[in-house]
């Protein structure tokens, strides 16, 4: 049986279609490094809230953040088996996830030199390969060559009530149209800015997962890696 080699794996998509999910999943599975670069943007945008880079208005100084990005400390830290965004000391996985910054963080990963940053940092963590990234440009910029390609999408309404019961499951209480009207302004700004929009690699596989479990697209993943890489046996999948 040949085994999965070291390779990079890019999963892009829209909001809230499950790519984090899914492409934990795969990690744990094939024994891949799993790095969110969302969580990177979701951070500078944290930062960016937090220093009152980002007015009360919604506006935001974008030179200050150019001067103040530079040296800032966001980095991935594994522990049992997860990998934390954490700025500088501190963990910030759960900051990063609440709906203030989701409003936020389009309009700031639509800035250049923010995907400069980030892209320099996906770099640096994913040196040495058998990497499994998620996002909206892996496939088209981050990763180019990365071997396996994955795009991700579902149906709006399916994707904007799964958003909710998970904000929901974390404590918080946004409304349904809050969370599906965000979840269409951050496509829209995503697939539209200058830089590096959300678009499908031509070289990428579609995973519709409206109506697929977790374990459908699992067996779906397993069936693509064995056509790929001519694996004859399964694994054994866990879920
Ligand atoms: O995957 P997510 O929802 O946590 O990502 C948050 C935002 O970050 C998303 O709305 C757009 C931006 N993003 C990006 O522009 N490029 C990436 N590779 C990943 C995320």
């Amino acid at each position: 049986m040949n085994s999965i080699p070291d390779i990079i794996i890019a999963v892009d998509g829209y909001s809230s279609t499950g790519k984090s999910t899914f492409a934990k999943m795969v990690a744990a599975e094939y024994g891949f490094l799993y790095l969110d670069s969302g969580a990177m943007y979701r951070g500078v945008t944290l930062y960016a809230l937090e220093e009152g880079i980002i007015g009360a208005d919604g506006s935001i100084d974008e030179a200050r953040l150019k001067k103040e990005i530079g040296p800032l400390d966001l980095h991935f830290g594994r522990a049992d088996g997860v990998t934390r965004l954490y700025l500088g000391e501190r963990c910030i996985e759960t900051e990063i996830r609440t709906l203030q910054v989701s409003s936020f963080v389009s309009p700031i990963s639509a800035i250049p030199f923010v995907r400069n940053y980030v892209d320099d940092r996906l770099h640096a963590f994913s040196e040495g390969g058998r990497v499994i990234m998620d996002g909206r440009d892996i496939g088209t910029t981050v990763f180019p060559n990365a071997e396996v390609k994955i795009f991700m999408t579902a149906d709006e309404q399916v994707r904007a009530r799964r958003r909710y019961d998970e904000l929901v499951a974390k404590g918080q209480t946004p409304s349904l149209e809050e969370v599906l009207a965000n979840l269409k302004e951050r496509d829209y700004i995503d697939s539209h800015r200058e830089t590096s929009p959300l678009r499908r690699a031509d070289d990428a596989y579609v995973l519709d997962n409206t109506h697929m479990t977790l374990h459908e697209e699992l067996v779906w993943m397993l069936g693509l890696l064995q056509g790929r890489f001519n694996i004859l046996d399964s694994p054994g999948l866990s879920c």
